[in-house]
C-alpha cells in the first residue's frame, strides 16, 4: 500500500509524533508513506515526499510537524477538489491519513463525494474540541502550559496585589480555560459555552478580595468567550474557512474590571506559545496510539473514519461523527469548576 500523510490547520504538539508512529508501523509490514507537504496544499499541488523510517528518526519529542501546515481551503480553489482527486490517483495513493482539526477533517469527509474516498482522519487539536473521541493530543501540552503560565503570575500578581487576566486559546470551547485554570486555581474562569456578566466576575473578586483578604486575583478568559450583555469589537479578519481572527478579549475583560473594580488589572495573553514546543510525555504517548489507530484504519480499509480515544480504547468513529459539531464544555462540569471560585 502506498500511504499518504498531511498534517493540516494550526499546528500542535503531537503531530511528529503521529507521523513517526504511521511510517513506522507500514515500514514494518512493506508498505510505503509519502508526505504532503503544508496540509491539502500540498494535495492540490502533487508536493509530496516519500517518507521513511530514517525520515522520522528523531522526531518524537519536537514541536510543529515536519510535514508543514496550513490553512487551504481547496473549496475556495477553482478546480480545487479535482486537482486534489489527480494527485491522489495518479500518484496511486492507496490510503490518504488526514491528521487535523474540525476543518482539515471537514475536507476528509467531503473527498468521498469528489472521487476519492480512501480517507481516514487522524485528530488534532490543543482546543480539544472535537466531537467522537474523548481527548485530542496537544491539548494535555497547552493545558501545561497554561498552567505554568497562572502559577508564575499568582507570584507577580501577589506581590504587586494586581488582578491578571489571562487569555488562552479555544475558538468555539473552553477546554484549556476549564482545565488549566482548575489546575492553576483560577478566581474566575470565562469560556464561550456560558456566558458571564461583568458585575458577575467582579462579585467573585470583590468577595474573595474582602473575606480571603488576599488583593490579587486570576481570571482565566477563553479567546472565544464575551462577556454577558457586552458589544465587543471582534476582529474582521478570517481565515480560509471563514473563522474570525480571535485574540482581545483579555484585554477587554481586564480594562472592563480595572474600571469596575479600581484595581491595577492587566491582561496576558498566551497565544501561539500554547501551540509550540516539546509535546508532553502523555501527549508523545497519545500522538503515538493515535498513529497506530490511523494505520490501522487505513490497513482495514475503514475509509471514511477517525481513530479516536473512548476511556482507554482507541476506536473508530466516522468522520461525519467528528465534524458535523464542535464539542463543547457541558454547563455542570462548568458548573463544578465554580465552587473553586474566588
Ligand atoms: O484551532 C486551534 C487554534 O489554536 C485556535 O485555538 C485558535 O483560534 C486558532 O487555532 C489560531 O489560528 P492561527 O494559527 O491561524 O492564528
Amino acid at each position: 500500500m502506498k500511504i499518504g500523510i498531511l498534517t493540516g490547520g494550526g499546528d500542535c504538539p503531537g503531530l511528529n509524533a503521529v507521523i513517526r508512529a504511521v511510517v513506522r508501523m507500514a515500514e514494518r509490514d512493506g508498505h510505503e508513506c509519502v508526505g504532503f507537504k503544508d496540509g491539502w496544499k500540498g494535495v492540490l499541488e502533487g508536493n509530496f515526499r516519500t517518507l521513511t523510517r530514517k525520515d522520522t528518526s528523531g522526531i518524537l519529542h519536537m514541536g510543529g510537524t515536519i510535514l508543514g501546515s496550513s490553512r487551504t481551503n481547496p473549496r475556495n480553489v477553482e478546480d480545487g477538489w479535482e486537482r486534489m482527486g489527480r494527485t491522489l490517483r495518479d500518484n496511486h495513493i492507496d490510503a490518504l491519513i488526514a491528521i487535523g482539526g474540525e476543518d482539515t477533517l471537514g475536507v476528509a469527509r467531503e473527498l468521498p463525494e469528489h472521487g476519492y474516498e480512501y480517507v481516514v482522519g487522524c485528530p488534532k487539536t490543543i482546543d480539544n474540541d472535537l466531537n467522537g473521541t474523548d481527548y485530542t493530543f496537544g491539548f494535555d501540552t497547552a493545558m501545561n502550559i497554561c498552567t505554568e503560565a497562572i502559577d508564575r503570575l499568582h507570584s507577580t500578581a501577589e506581590a504587586h496585589q494586581r488582578i491578571f487576566v489571562v487569555e488562552v486559546m479555544g475558538r468555539h470551547a473552553g477546554w484549556i480555560a476549564l482545565h488549566a485554570g482548575i489546575a492553576g486555581g483560577a478566581d474566575v474562569i470565562v469560556i464561550p459555552e456560558v456566558e458571564l456578566g461583568l458585575e458577575e466576575i467582579c462579585e467573585v473578586l470583590r468577595r474573595r478580595h474582602e473575606q480571603l483578604e488576599r488583593h490579587f486575583s486570576i481570571v482565566v478568559v477563553s479567546e472565544g468567550a464575551h462577556l454577558k450583555g457586552e458589544d465587543q469589537i471582534a476582529s474582521q479578519e478570517t481565515d480560509a474557512f471563514g473563522h474570525a481572527r480571535l485574540g482581545g478579549i483579555g484585554e477587554y475583560v481586564a480594562k472592563r474590571i480595572k474600571e469596575t473594580m479600581k484595581i491595577d488589572t492587566r491582561a496576558v495573553t498566551l497565544g501561539h506559545v500554547q501551540r509550540g514546543g516539546t509535546p508532553t510525555a502523555r501527549d508523545r504517548y497519545l500522538a503515538t496510539m493515535f498513529g497506530i489507530a490511523a494505520y490501522r484504519a487505513a490497513i482495514e480499509r475503514k475509509w471514511g473514519t477517525m481513530a479516536a480515544l473512548r476511556g482507554t480504547e482507541m476506536v473508530a468513529v466516522s468522520l461525519a461523527e467528528a465534524t458535523t459539531e464542535v464539542k463543547r464544555v457541558p454547563p455542570e462540569q462548568y458548573h463544578m469548576a465554580t465552587h473553586f471560585f474566588g
